[in-house]
């Protein structure tokens, strides 16, 4: 992402806020994994998309028309000494120089200058509850410039959720953002994709997820975006199952939810295959199953159409299909209105997705679901879950967790999907696991 980029997203938020008016965001905070040892820090999306930086210990402010520069970024300062041991800090000079911060502030002066900041605005736009440390300096400043009333000095009349703002700008997704995903997509679909190749019966699940952590960290996505499931049989039956520890038998289904994070953007793909190579009958009648309920739900994601077309369209399918296969019984707009369904396909059909795996950005609006736009993503991962021992369902189906998820970009005229290398027909995946 260049300056420019974060240059522009911060124009468009400052547009928003409008004179007068202040945004205060905080870096995340480093977290203490024990002793010394930290995990490793990830920005905070909100705090990143806005200014690019990677430091933590900041604080950016976004005055709109202040004379001495609109941008204030609050960091680290420099130190030799520091630098040896944890690398480069960008420091004061840093922050105006590579940063593009019309003025930098040491953040050990917070507490000193955010306060007079704060004086000459009437909104406060800022994202409270999120870190507590802060919110606690906040009000603390709020009360001393309170206190201060009488000998003139103004207190800031509202309080407004920056996040609200900033997150329905993370929702539609620019040309730059759209090509990061569109790359991370691809690092995924190549993994998943090495994994129909290389998964043998006798496999442990976490040679599996080995496998994919090492061929995305090869291709430079070396974070995921959220912890990898890879569950062989009935584990595909548990939503999160993440242990990943047990061995996969011939006989049984392999599904796998995993997605890199590239450059601070998600992909979440999901693929489910036979271990042996081979699909069973009552394996490949679901599997159709729920790819026809995939295909039916892609076809949905288009602009003007309602967020939740897309699952009206795979849960219609879904149990279509269902009573066909004689897992479910009834009527079937009777079964959709009593949500029969859901005994085998519980969850949503997806999310957004963007810098968060569950990305941000109102689902409805005034109560009606939102309408999809193009530079919208969202992922579509229907799937058939029939635990080991369900009662009243035949032996054949139980045992077995599907789900197939893609990445799904809106355009001008329909959508792209972005994972679109994985394979997902039975063809495609038993050719590819013969090779
Ligand atoms: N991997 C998380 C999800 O599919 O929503
Ligand atoms: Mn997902
Ligand atoms: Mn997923």
């Amino acid at each position: 992402m260049t300056q420019n980029e974060f240059r522009r997203r911060r124009r468009q938020l400052m547009r928003m806020m409008g004179k007068d008016s202040i945004a205060i965001l905080p870096a995340a905070g480093i977290k203490q994994r024990n002793n010394d040892v930290t995990y490793p820090y990830r920005p905070d999306s909100d705090f990143y998309y806005l200014t690019g930086f990677e430091e933590p210990e900041a604080v950016a402010v976004l005055i709109p028309g202040r004379k001495q520069g609109e941008y204030i970024l609050f960091c680290r300062e420099k130190d030799e000494e520091k630098e040896r041991w944890d690398g480069p800090i960008a420091g004061q000079e840093g922050a105006v120089a590579e940063y593009a911060a019309d003025d930098s502030f040491p953040i050990a002066d917070l507490n000193e200058i955010l306060p007079r900041m704060l004086e000459q605005c009437e909104r406060v736009y800022y994202a409270m509850g999120c870190d507590p440390e802060l919110d606690k300096n906040m009000s603390s400043w709020i009360s001393q410039i309170r206190g201060k009333a009488r000998s003139g000095v103004h207190t800031p009349q509202e309080f407004i959720a920056l996040d609200h703002y900033l997150h329905d700008m993370r929702l539609y997704k620019s040309r730059s953002e759209i090509a990061v995903m569109r790359k991370a997509a691809k690092v995924s679909a190549a993994a998943h994709k090495r994994l129909m190749r290389e998964c043998k019966p006798g496999m442990k699940e976490y040679q599996l997820e080995a496998a994919f952590l090492h061929e995305c960290s090869r291709r430079g996505a070396r974070q995921q975006a959220y912890s990898p499931i890879v569950g062989g049989g009935n584990n595909a039956t548990v939503l999160h199952y993440v242990d990943n520890t047990d061995k996969l038998e011939s006989k049984d289904l392999v599904l796998i939810d995993a997605g890199c994070e590239l450059d601070y953007y998600a992909s979440d793909i999901t693929r489910t295959f036979p271990v042996g190579g081979t699909f069973s009958k009552p394996q490949a009648q679901l599997y159709q199953l729920v790819l026809d309920a995939q295909l039916a739900a892609i076809r949905q994601v288009k602009p003007g159409n309602a967020y939740n077309a897309p699952h009206k369209a795979a849960v219609r399918t879904l149990t279509r299909g269902l009573v066909r296969l004689g897992l479910l019984k009834g009527q079937l707009a009777r079964l959709i209105r009593e949500e029969k369904y859901k005994r085998f396909f519980m969850h949503g059909t997806g999310h957004w997705l963007g810098m968060d795996v569950h990305d941000v950005g109102d689902y409805k609006i005034d109560g009606h679901w939102r309408q999809l736009e193009p530079g919208m993503v969202l992922t579509i991962e229907p799937g058939l879950y029939i635990p080991l021992g369900s009662k009243g369902v035949a032996k054949k189906w139980q045992g077995i967790g599907i789900r197939i998820e893609d990445d799904i970009l809106v355009t001008k005229t329909g959508h792209e999907v972005l994972s679109a290398d994985a394979p997902k027909t039975i063809t495609d995946i038993e050719a590819i696991m013969k090779t």
